[in-house]
């Protein structure tokens, strides 16, 4: 038999995934991927509802239904203050994570960099890879998550293709400010290099942070592409709904890679999304208050059982120190598994986030009705009698 490809050869499933298997088998809490375990609006399943008896069932213009692109130009030109043209900036994916990979593969050639912070969401260097880039790592160094200005800058001296932020940032939860984007900002407008944002949590800020949008910055919208997606904030995760939004040059290369490869997002779902992306600004609120009274519940829990973790300022991850429950030569995945099996509750190996040699943190998230944070929480008090038992 012939070689299969190269490229995936040096990377696994993904462990974020494989905790969801795992957490299934054992009937865990699943606190490893995120995704919530309450309902999206009813005003979405019931459109939802309605379409499945009016349609449209057959295939969407690739670039996306025009009245859902319409929808996305008049809810993102709102939040990102910006003017968007559904017809030419926008092109509607299989969530963020379709968003992605067609952005990398339009922007780049083999063996291009990519500068990424890191930690990571364990997509990007998978999909970088995939692209045969290479990723280039600037450490966010924690408690804080800030980065070395003179790092970031030695990075753009190898002469990176594009920069991938996330923002807010999964797993760190770090939520970028204004004066670090428009430093960002510079250093690509220096150094000619695009910007890949993903954007997936901008309405998952606390304690009256402000959601910056790159594109938004002077001299940025011209090369930057803003992913974002449905997932996190309609709470429709398998509804595989995205997008991508960039000036034209750029988007019409991204909608080749999308049109081969998909055809289109689903269209029934697109056309029930629609009412979620016309909620008023009221929604958004109320949703972020949702988020902070979830964070207050879990991260006020995990303090009182004296687990310690980094205070996200965005997103709904928290990462734990693990180090005081592992048994010696444990390696953060085994210790997962076990956790999962022993204790009950899921959660995501750090080592899958960081490009540095990490293995005693973890990564839980709170995207959970208050009785399951609770029933978490109870089980989690467990977990140094049963991990070190
Ligand atoms: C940072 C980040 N980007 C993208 C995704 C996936 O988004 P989507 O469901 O839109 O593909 C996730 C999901 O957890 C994520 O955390």
């Amino acid at each position: 038999m012939q070689e299969m490809s190269r490229r995936n050869q040096h990377f696994t499933d993904s462990v974020i995934r494989r905790m969801t298997r795992v957490s299934l088998d054992c009937g865990a809490i699943n606190l490893a991927q995120g995704f919530p375990d309450f309902d999206p609006p009813k005003a979405m399943t019931d459109r939802l509802r309605e379409v499945s008896q009016e349609g449209p069932h057959q295939y969407p213009i690739t670039m996306g239904a025009p009245n859902f692109r319409r929808a996305v130009s008049r809810k993102c030109g709102r939040f990102m203050g910006i003017s968007i043209d559904p017809d030419t900036n926008i092109v509607v994916t299989i969530g963020s994570t379709e968003a992605m990979v067609d952005t990398i593969f339009a922007l780049t050639n083999p063996g291009d960099k990519i500068v990424m912070f890191s930690p990571y969401f364990e997509n990007y260097r998978a999909q970088a890879i995939m692209a045969d880039c290479e990723p280039v790592f600037v450490p966010l160094v924690p408690p804080s998550f800030h980065f070395d200005p003179e790092v970031l800058e030695d990075a753009f001296r190898q002469h990176p293709k594009a920069i991938l932020i996330c923002n807010p940032s999964n797993p760190s939860g770090k939520v970028f400010t204004y004066e670090e984007l428009k430093f960002i900002s510079e250093l690509c407008i220096k150094y000619d290099v695009y910007a890949i944002m993903d954007e997936v949590y901008e309405h998952i800020v606390y304690d009256g942070r402000q959601m910056v949008y790159m594109a938004s910055l002077p001299g940025m919208w011209e090369r930057t592409v803003s992913c974002s997606s449905l997932s996190k904030t309609y709470s429709i995760t398998g509804w595989r709904l995205g997008y991508a939004i960039a000036p034209q040059p750029i988007m019409d290369r991204i909608k080749q890679y999308h049109d081969f490869n998909t055809v289109g997002a689903a269209s029934p779902l697109m056309e029930a999304a629609v009412v979620g992306l016309e909620m008023p600004d009221e929604y958004y609120r109320e949703f972020g208050d949702h988020y902070a009274h979830m964070k207050q519940i879990f991260t006020g829990g995990m303090k009182e059982l004296g687990i310690p973790f980094t205070d996200p300022e965005g997103t709904y991850f928290v990462l734990a120190d693990v180090a005081p429950y592992m048994k010696k030569g444990q390696s953060d995945v085994e210790f997962c598994v076990e956790m999962a099996q022993k204790v009950g509750v899921a959660c995501v190996p750090g080592s899958s986030f960081f490009d540095e040699d990490v293995n005693h943190i973890v990564r839980l998230h709170f995207a959970k009705k208050d009785e399951t944070l609770l029933a978490a929480l109870d089980r989690l008090s467990n977990l140094r009698r049963i991990m070190c038992g």
